[in-house]
């Protein structure tokens, strides 16, 4: 990953961003989430958002990875040839062509495929269409890595994740994104499950993604850890426009 050329320029830009939910069992009542948000995001840098529970936080995360539909306004995502495309206005083409190589999304809960082994789980990313040629046994070898360092136990491995617990469940999920570094990091509350061991591991993995020129836009749910790896706060209030 070559993230010189991109130094300064902002990896995520989120323009005058409105979301409302249709309620549809509520009568199509329409509940606003965001409403003009505006957020800038370096290559480098960690932006924690933060706010009480329902502010919208864990909407922004999935805005950005195209998983919900802006209702109006920009979001701004540069792709591996330096343009920024805007993600609202994206074919799913181009929304799966930004996740493989520019956006890596750590969610809350890991979606479990049923019956594939979690280390395949884990390897998976670096054997999508378009990454760099590497063999299933090296991608393996390279998952194998981060489910130690992540402290999954070998006897794990062959398993599907579906009866892990929480905690396991999360590393997974941590270990599939990490495997394949991507300019932009978007982590839901990735150490809530986690043990002070592994909370420590995440810590780490983070603060050097973030040395290494990532740009990481986080919910952290623990002030002690997001002291340790944040370089700014965005507080997000009801329609928040100045932020
Ligand atoms: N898919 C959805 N459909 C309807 N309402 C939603 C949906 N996703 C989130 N919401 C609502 O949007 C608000 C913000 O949710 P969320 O972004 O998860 O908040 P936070 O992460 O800050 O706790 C909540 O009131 C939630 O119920
Ligand atoms: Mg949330």
């Amino acid at each position: 990953m070559t993230l010189q050329n991109t130094e300064k320029k902002p990896m995520l830009q989120m323009n005058n961003l409105s979301k409302q939910f249709k309620l549809h069992l509520q009568h199509s009542t329409e509940l606003t989430v965001l409403q003009d948000f505006n957020l800038s995001l370096n290559p480098g840098e960690c932006v924690r958002l933060s706010g009480p529970s329902g502010m919208g936080k864990s909407t922004v995360l999935k805005l950005a990875y195209g998983n919900y539909r802006a209702s109006s306004g920009e979001i701004l995502v540069r792709n591996k040839e330096g343009q920024l495309l805007d993600m609202t206005q994206a074919s799913a083409r181009t929304v799966l062509h930004l996740r493989s190589h520019s956006i890596a999304y750590v969610s809350q809960f890991l979606r479990v495929i049923p019956r594939v082994a979690a280390i395949d789980i884990v390897a998976e990313p670096l054997l999508e269409s378009g990454s760099a040629s590497i063999s299933p046994e090296q991608a393996r070898e390279e998952a194998a890595r981060w489910l130690t360092r992540l402290r999954i136990p070998e006897s794990l491995w062959q398993l599907p994740p579906a009866t892990f617990s929480g905690g396991e469940q999360q590393r997974i999920n941590l270990a599939r994104s990490f495997i394949k570094p991507r300019p932009l990091l978007l982590l839901d509350e990735p150490t809530a499950s986690l043990d002070p061991s592994n909370t420590q591991t995440v810590i780490d993995m983070i603060v050097q993604a973030r040395n290494k020129g990532i740009a990481i836009l986080g919910i952290f749910h623990d002030d002690a850890v997001a002291q340790k790896v944040v370089n700014r706060t965005v507080v997000m209030r009801p329609f928040n426009s100045n932020l």
